[in-house]
């Protein structure tokens, strides 16, 4: 146990609120690990129930999947900063590929979102990576340069720990294919070179970088104990307390 790892639980459109307080109900019989942070991003309809009903284990910090760009007004169906924190959630994903590439979300309103959730408190993990396709065009590195560049350049950050990102290769995302290891190596590394440039050496070195993409029991050992990985951001296998738990176990080991 050498660093601190990161487990993030992304539960997309699962689960309802009873659905989510019997998952942690479950994980509440669990001790607190030691040296992992263990974040849950449920959907907004169970994270305000999970608050309300105190059906989180105090070791479990939560997040929300998306966040407005406006802080209120009349912007129907939207949720702002406040209204999360105001639901017990400290975190927020921004730039999904799911957002990215499904809704339509573009780096320009990425942006806006994630200054948005800097400036109401929380913290982004803001998500970054590319399609199979920009993959087989050798544009890998110009894709995330310019997703962390239109999300994060000029951006002023209170330290380290107000951010978060997410290396999740579209192509590894819900389909069973990890990215190996020396895919995994590779992006990190530049995505940590970005981090630098951006916010000088001692703020860019210490932001946590996730690997997201098909994330299981089976292959998380491997992955966690990458030297440029800090955890996982992790989709289907985060759906089931004893799976979820042995990830958790797993990063306990590095
Ligand atoms: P997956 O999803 O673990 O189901 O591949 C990861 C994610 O979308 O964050």
């Amino acid at each position: 146990m050498s660093k601190t790892m990161i487990v993030a639980g992304n539960w997309k459109m699962f689960k309802t609120i009873e659905e989510a307080q019997t998952f942690f109900a479950e994980l509440a019989r669990r001790q607190a690990p030691a040296a992992v942070k263990v974040l849950i991003f449920p959907n907004y309809v169970a994270l305000g129930a999970l608050a309300a009903a105190k059906a989180v284990p105090a070791w479990v910090a939560l997040g929300a999947q998306d966040v407005a760009t406006k802080t209120e007004g009349a912007f129907t169906g939207e949720v702002s900063p406040a209204m999360i924190k105001s639901a017990g959630a400290t975190y927020v994903l921004i730039g999904h590929s799911e957002r990215r590439h499904i809704i339509g979300e573009s780096d320009a309103l990425l942006r806006e979102k994630l200054e948005n959730a800097l400036a109401g408190g929380l913290i982004p993990v803001l998500c970054v990576g590319e399609t199979l396709e920009e993959r087989q065009a050798g544009r890998v590195e110009a894709v995330i340069s310019r997703q962390l560049e239109s999300a994060l350049k000029g951006v002023s950050l209170a330290g380290a720990g107000s951010l978060v990102v997410a290396y999740e290769p579209v192509w590894a995302i819900g389909t069973g294919v990890n990215a190996n290891n020396d895919q995994i190596e590779e992006v990190h590394s530049m995505i940590r070179n970005h981090l630098a440039n951006l916010f000088g050496t001692e703020i860019g070195n210490a932001i946590a970088i996730l690997y997201g993409g098909s994330v299981k029991p089976a292959n998380f050992a491997a992955i966690a104990a990458l030297p440029s990985v800090n955890g996982g951001l992790i989709g289907g296998a985060s759906l089931k307390p004893a799976t979820f738990g042995e990830l958790i176990d797993i990063a306990a080991e590095r």
